[in-house]
């Protein structure tokens, strides 16, 4: 028997090894980036795929901020026109004209503000700020009177489409406003979907509705519902809306996310739930889900570099309880499905099974030559 012969096995379990270490999904830690900015408070997270960084927005400070792979943090975007403390909610990167979309809210006592305003990524430059239109017939009416001051509206989260359109979803009016690529805005979507399913009067957020929106490529957007815990599909020419079918409610859900494989991620402070559908989400199925740090207070998912899943703990619920201060803290973590990893796992599993067989194998072919040769020696 040659010397290189009985190497083989060895080369093999060394091969086997190489290939285990070499898989990255399996080695690799799950990502944080912890960065530290007093009292930022950030609700909204995006990803900008040609500056490699995310953004995230502030709860009182009027800022956009790029928040670096190793947590450095820069302010990009600092706009003292908005009210004092306006709230920065949703941010969505229009990635066709390189342009930052974000949304600003003052929430009471402060006087009523929903806008929309968008930047140029490079020169940072304000392109517009729409200011969103109340309903015509949205006045409050009380004891038969109608009431003067119109109702609050909850401007929240924005997404974007091909074309430049934002559709912005307010969660105290339960519909859909768009603002298209020249900053003109206008209702978009009141389904009567949106106010159809019950909500509990004692949930704490009874208020919120319609929250996490997101354009998928092909014509329509899904919207999540924070007090039903719905999901519905909206056409994006038309605005008509129907239920998505899932399996179970997503309670409290805030914002959401689409990967480029299809998989939608739905976050609610509690939760991260993986979904699919293989009817263009006319139903959905549940995947997995992941338990979250509830003190962290997620708010907001998005798809980084790599197609990797990240949610944002910005510690929202302090400054909505009133405490406007003492932190300085955030971060953000990547998130990976345990049954993601698994498929991948499988295949290591099977590489090392061969290598064990092949080995076994060897193992037994020697012992019959010895036998063999025992036998011819006798
Ligand atoms: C803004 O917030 C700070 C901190 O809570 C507060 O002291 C200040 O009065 C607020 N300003 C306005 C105009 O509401
Ligand atoms: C979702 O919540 C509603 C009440 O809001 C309840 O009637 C329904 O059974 C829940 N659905 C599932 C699938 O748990």
């Amino acid at each position: 028997m040659s010397r290189f012969q009985s190497k083989l096995p060895i080369l093999w379990i060394f091969f086997t090894i190489i290939v285990i270490l070499h898989r990255p999904a399996v080695a690799r830690n799950p990502h944080i980036i912890n960065f530290r900015s007093p009292n930022l408070y950030p609700e909204g997270l995006a990803w900008d795929p040609s500056a490699q960084h995310f953004l995230v927005g502030s709860f009182h400070h009027r800022t956009v901020n790029s928040i670096s792979d190793a947590g450095v943090i820069q302010t990009l975007i600092s706009d003292p026109s908005f009210p004092i403390n306006a709230t920065i909610l949703g941010l969505a990167v229009d990635r066709t004209a390189n342009r930052l979309l974000a949304v600003v809210h003052t929430f009471a006592p402060l006087p009523p503000f929903d806008a929309l305003a968008a930047y140029d990524l490079r020169t940072r430059q304000r392109l517009f700020l729409s200011l969103l239109p109340s309903p015509d017939d949205d006045t409050q009416v009380q004891d038969g009177i109608a009431n003067p001051n119109i109702r609050r509206q909850n401007a929240n989260d924005v997404t974007v489409d091909f074309k430049g359109n934002a559709y912005i979803t307010n969660s105290a009016g339960n519909f859909i406003w768009k603002v298209n690529a020249n900053g003109e805005a206008s209702i978009f979507s009141r389904s009567p979907l949106f106010t159809r399913y019950p909500v509990d009067p004692d949930d704490p957020y009874k208020d919120c509705g319609l929250n996490g929106i997101t354009y998928i490529s092909k014509g329509y957007l899904l919207v999540a519902q924070t007090n039903t815990g719905k999901m519905f599909k909206v056409d994006a020419d038309d605005g008509t809306a129907r239920l998505v079918l899932l399996p179970e409610n997503l309670t409290w859900v805030d914002g959401i996310a689409v990967r480029k494989d299809g998989v939608v991620l739905a976050v609610s402070y509690k939760k991260l739930w993986f979904l699919k559908s293989d009817d263009s989400w006319g139903e959905g199925v549940m995947y997995d889900k992941i338990v979250l740090d509830e003190e962290g207070f997620a708010s907001s998912v998005a798809v980084g570099g790599e197609e990797r899943v990240y949610v944002l703990y910005g510690h929202i619920i302090e400054p909505q309880m009133g405490k406007v201060e003492g932190r300085e803290a955030f971060r953000i973590e990547e998130m990976r499905s345990e049954k993601e990893s698994g498929e991948e796992k499988i295949w290591v599993y099977v590489m090392v099974g061969l290598g064990l067989a092949y080995f076994l194998f060897w193992r037994f072919q020697m012992k019959q030559l010895v036998t063999n040769m025992d036998k011819k020696t006798n």
